[in-house]
């Protein structure tokens, strides 16, 4: 999930939105504080001006009673004044900051007690020396201020949250888009990895890049189909062309090796000949078979098919095929009959190709057993399970070897065309079927799943 694409780009999108929300949040903290800081200058400097006015034009007397007369006014607990005029000190302060007693006029920030409080508070104070010698304190406690401070730590704190659980959304939302559409493509592309070629992404009307995507898919997937049937069609009317020239050339072949004057060595050479020209055919019918089976209109011509009195005949015609093989045929099989929708002849060449090779790659070690039942983990399925005691195939090649031609290194000595997985597994998927290999510890279990037709068996009884 961290690797895909869609999350990095919503932890880049989230982060991003975040930093942002907060840069603005915190820009806009440092805003409002520094204006209630200039705030609290103006209101200073506006009582120094006033003070130092009424001392200009009335004398120091008028200032230590314009001191006394602010001080008392009840609207304005904040404001802090204090005249030190011959030892004595006017104003709403406790007594002169000892910090202050020699300090140079200025600003000063620190914590000074109003004559109406116990407790000390911090304060933004303003020092100056007047005309007449005396000292004058304007100040503003910063309660206010600070109070301010923590609202807006509050506020920031909240809205931090807030902007992650919308970034979040946001960012889910997007997500949620770009993986929609994506996975529309992705889940074609699984189609068409699991065979269904003709599998296309639904039509979108939008212009937008990802139906585009979608409709570039459906092209392709198109030319892809299209370039598949053209060559598999000449391979198949190579494959039935050639039957005809060579089964001439068998006939010829065959005449030739019957004729009395020929040496021994010219014999064997000729009935070598024979065996190539035999394996090809081989090939070509198998061929051909699998372009049958891979026609997905036969399905059309499907039928109600007993596949228990399939297996049956199957096993008895194999256990008569083998009994000078010394290996029989161990059949499990419930006694109800059970139906598939398929192609009788199809269908029995599958299963014939898994009995073969479970005959031809353990010959005669031990039986073979075939077992019919209901799938015990797929609802609805019927499953043929057919096992052996042979090698077995590593669990690295049980796909491959449903590929066409492909053959263990293994099986190299014994005959085959390396068609007959192949055309098994095309049989299977076109009765909507699985076949799956697996160890059978050991020797091989072939597994083939068939949809249950139900419809039959209440017609058949
Ligand atoms: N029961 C088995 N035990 C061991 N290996 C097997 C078994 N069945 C198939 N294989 C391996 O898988 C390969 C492919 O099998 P497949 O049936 O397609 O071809 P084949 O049997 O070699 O030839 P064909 O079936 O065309 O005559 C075989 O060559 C063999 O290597
Ligand atoms: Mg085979």
């Amino acid at each position: 999930m961290f690797r895909s694409f869609t999350f990095r780009i919503g932890a880049a999108i989230f982060l991003l939105l975040l930093t942002l929300l907060i840069c603005l949040r915190f820009f806009s903290y440092l805003r409002t504080v520094q204006s209630e800081q200039q705030n609290i200058r103006q209101i200073i400097l506006a009582h120094d001006e006033e003070i130092e006015h009424g001392v200009d034009r009335n004398g120091v007397r008028y200032a230590t009673y314009l001191v006394d007369a602010l001080t008392n006014e009840p609207d304005d607990r904040h404001l802090l004044l204090a005249m030190k005029s011959g030892g004595v000190v006017h104003g709403n302060l406790k007594a002169w900051p000892v910090e202050l007693a020699d300090a140079k006029p200025g600003w000063y920030e620190q914590g000074v007690t109003f004559d109406h409080s116990l407790k000390p508070v911090n304060a933004l104070l303003y020092l100056k020396r007047m005309k007449g010698g005396q000292s004058l304190i304007v100040g503003y406690d910063l309660v206010r201020l600070e109070q301010m401070k923590q609202a807006l730590v509050e506020a920031l704190i909240r809205d931090v949250w807030l902007s992650v659980f919308s970034a979040l959304c946001l960012t889910l939302f997007i997500l949620y888009l770009i993986s929609r559409h994506l996975e529309k493509v992705n889940d074609a592309y699984r189609h068409v990895m699991a065979g269904e070629i003709d599998f296309r992404v639904k039509a979108e009307s939008s212009q937008d890049e990802f139906a585009q995507l979608g409709r570039n898919f459906n092209e392709m997937m198109d030319w892809v189909s299209s370039l598949i049937s053209t060559l598999k069609d000449s391979t198949n009317s190579i494959a039935h062309d050639l039957r005809t020239p060579l089964a001439r050339i068998r006939l010829r072949l065959q005449q030739l090796e019957q004729r009395e004057d020929l040496q021994d060595a010219q014999r064997d050479a000729l009935l070598e000949c024979i065996e190539d020209i035999d394996h090809l055919t081989d090939i070509f019918n198998g061929i051909l078979r699998i372009a049958k089976a891979e026609d997905l209109s036969i399905a059309r011509q499907f039928e109600p098919i007993d596949l228990n009195a399939m297996v049956h005949e199957l096993a008895e015609f194999y256990a008569a095929y083998l009994e000078g093989e010394n290996q029989g045929i161990l059949l499990e099989a419930p006694s109800e009959t059970h139906y598939v929708m398929g192609e009788r002849q199809l269908l029995s060449q599958a299963l014939a190709n898994l009995i073969s090779n479970a005959s031809k790659f353990s010959p005669g070690q031990h039986d073979i057993e075939i077992t019919l039942q209901p799938s015990p983990v797929q609802k609805g399925m019927l499953e043929i399970i057919i096992a052996d005691r042979g090698p077995g195939i590593p669990a690295e090649f049980r796909e491959k070897v449903k590929e066409r031609f492909f053959r263990l290194d293994q099986s190299r000595n014994t005959p085959g065309t390396g068609l007959g997985l192949n055309l098994c597994d095309a049989v299977v998927r076109l009765h909507k079927g699985k076949l799956m290999l697996e160890d059978n510890d050991p020797g091989l279990k072939s597994i083939v799943l068939l949809p249950e037709h139900f419809g039959a068996r209440v017609t058949a009884a």
